[in-house]
């Protein structure tokens, strides 16, 4: 199955990990070799080479030469390019989406999602070559036009985790390629065979039909190279996605050197239940958004607050609902499967640790709560009542299908509860009562980038913006204004008058 998976993505037992640009792969192969772990048998799928450094002088070196043509290309033809790889990864979905189960574990059915999520962002991109509107102003002075106007930014550095090993890398290449910038993409080291294959569609896409390189990656088994990156003045933007412990590290770096970055960090995202609630509604969103990627979202739900008065009955639904999921645990390609493994040994420790403190502090498990016997790293999905909000485990972001349940007595309560976490990515209400829903959509509800009425908090749609307050980062991507972040804005007052009045009627006469 696997054997087949990467040889229909062009994909060897050992690859080159770094695309060098001029349709040529590294052969360096003293630099470290990364292993692709299947995380369902931990086996080695395939190996890949990373970097060296001279590698990467050649990738910031070409992607500066391009840069220099493509800023130049007008950006409906910069959509075009885009358009291609929206087609390509049509065709590929299928190969590249079991790719994607394969190697970070996630199901099938999230694996092909999380390619059509590629496809939406660039048939998004290629209708946003043709609106990257600025402003026009009134001058204050006569004879005089202003206006602004968006001008590529240069070179994006893109950072990305397994969780989404494919998507995120197109969210942020795609929208700067329309941007007129050139991106270099650093993938996380656990899923390093999804970004090579995901390059090769869009790469052989773009070459086919005669453009330049927009893309470049190279893959570092350790963390030097990565740290050049952060610190290269050539790349004005660093993208990152991943914890906030080396967001923050990431965050300073860039700021050291006025770069400017983008940052989506953890989130600790709840649900909201009140007793109004259609839980015809309200449980299937629970159960897809804790346990969904086996709690491997950035959007996962980590906490759930149920009005007092439903609290038990919700819990018992939910408990059924899990034991449901249990028995289609299993190897993510194959599609019946609901639930994968764990990415890695080190996040089902994690998992376990996290419900010895939970236990610890006092909460009860109520269903799950163990690693499940065998060579996978799979994972009982798992619910903890019992609970206060401001339990050091509760507030900590444990990336597992971990679901603390809390109880309310009012709103007011419940919204002071879900914004009361480091975090502020994601949020969601289950109500009927529309003065409720708009209490904790306005400005003194939830303090989230999304906040949602009757629907979970995982799995965004591409077209609005994405990302998180507080130590989620402040970064939007994805949708709506976020190409902006891609370029540099530039102001420009034009006289067409004979004189020179200066603004704020300040005169200067000599
Ligand atoms: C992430 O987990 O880093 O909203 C991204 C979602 C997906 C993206 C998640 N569309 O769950």
């Amino acid at each position: 199955m696997s054997a087949q998976i990467l040889k229909s993505l062009g994909l060897e037992p050992v690859n080159s990990g770094t695309y060098l640009g001029h349709g040529e792969w590294s052969k360096t192969t003293d630099a470290g070799l990364l292993q692709s772990i299947n995380p369902s048998t931990n086996e080695v799928i395939a190996e890949v080479h990373s970097a060296s450094a001279s590698d990467y002088e050649t990738i910031v070196k070409r992607a500066q030469a391009a840069f220099t043509t493509w800023r130049s290309t007008p950006a409906p033809r910069r959509g075009e390019a885009i358009r291609l790889c929206s087609e390509a990864l049509r065709t590929h979905k299928d190969a590249l989406g079991s790719l994607v189960a394969l190697e970070m574990g996630k199901s099938k059915p999230e694996g092909d999602g999380e390619v059509q999520e590629m496809i939406d962002i660039g048939d998004f991109a290629v209708g946003l070559s043709r609106q990257l509107y600025g402003l026009t102003m009134h001058s204050e002075r006569p004879g005089h036009r202003m206006y602004e106007q968006w001008h590529p930014i240069g070179l994006v550095g893109i950072i990305s985790a397994f969780n989404f090993p494919v998507a995120v890398w197109a969210w942020n290449s795609f929208i700067a390629a329309v941007c007129g910038d050139i991106s270099i993409w650093k993938p996380s080291p656990k899923t390093p065979l999804s970004a090579i294959a995901a390059m090769k569609v869009c790469n052989d896409a773009l070459k086919a039909a005669g453009f330049p390189d927009l893309f470049f990656l190279f893959n570092d088994a350790g963390t030097e190279l990565a740290a050049t990156f952060v610190d290269d003045k050539r790349v004005p933007l660093i993208s990152f996605t991943g914890s906030t412990k080396i967001g923050r590290i990431v965050g300073e770096r860039v700021a050291q050197r006025m770069g400017r970055s983008l940052l989506e960090l953890g989130g600790n995202n709840a649900i909201i239940v009140d007793q109004t609630a259609d839980l015809k509604l309200a449980i299937p969103a629970i159960v897809f958004g804790a346990v969904g990627t086996a709690g491997q979202r950035c959007t996962t739900t980590r906490r759930l607050f149920v009005h007092e008065s439903i609290h038990d009955d919700v819990l018992a639904k939910l408990v059924a609902a899990y034991k449901q999921v249990e028995k289609k645990i299993g190897d993510p390609t194959d599609a019946k499967n609901l639930m994968g493994p764990l990415n890695s040994r080190d996040a089902v420790q994690a998992y376990l640790d996290a419900i010895t403190q939970a236990k610890a502090s006092g909460g009860k498990v109520e269903t799950g709560g163990a690693a499940i016997e065998g060579r996978g790293n799979f994972v009982l999905p798992t619910i903890v009542t019992g609970l206060s909000n401001d339990a050091a485990i509760v507030q900590h972001e444990t990336f597992a299908p971990i679901l603390y349940v809390m109880k309310f007595g009012s709103l007011e309560q419940a919204i002071d509860m879900q914004n009361a976490v480091p975090q502020g990515l994601s949020s969601a209400i289950f109500t009927q009562n529309l003065k409720s829903a708009e209490a904790f959509l306005s400005a003194s509800g939830s303090d989230c980038g999304i906040a949602n009425v009757n629907i979970g908090t995982s799995g965004a749609e591409i077209g609005g913006a994405f990302g998180g307050e507080k130590e989620t980062g402040g970064g939007r991507e994805s949708g709506s204004d976020a190409w902006r972040a891609y370029m540099r804005r530039q102001t420009n007052t034009i006289n067409y008058s004979d004189a020179l009045p200066l603004a704020q009627g300040i005169k200067f006469e000599f």
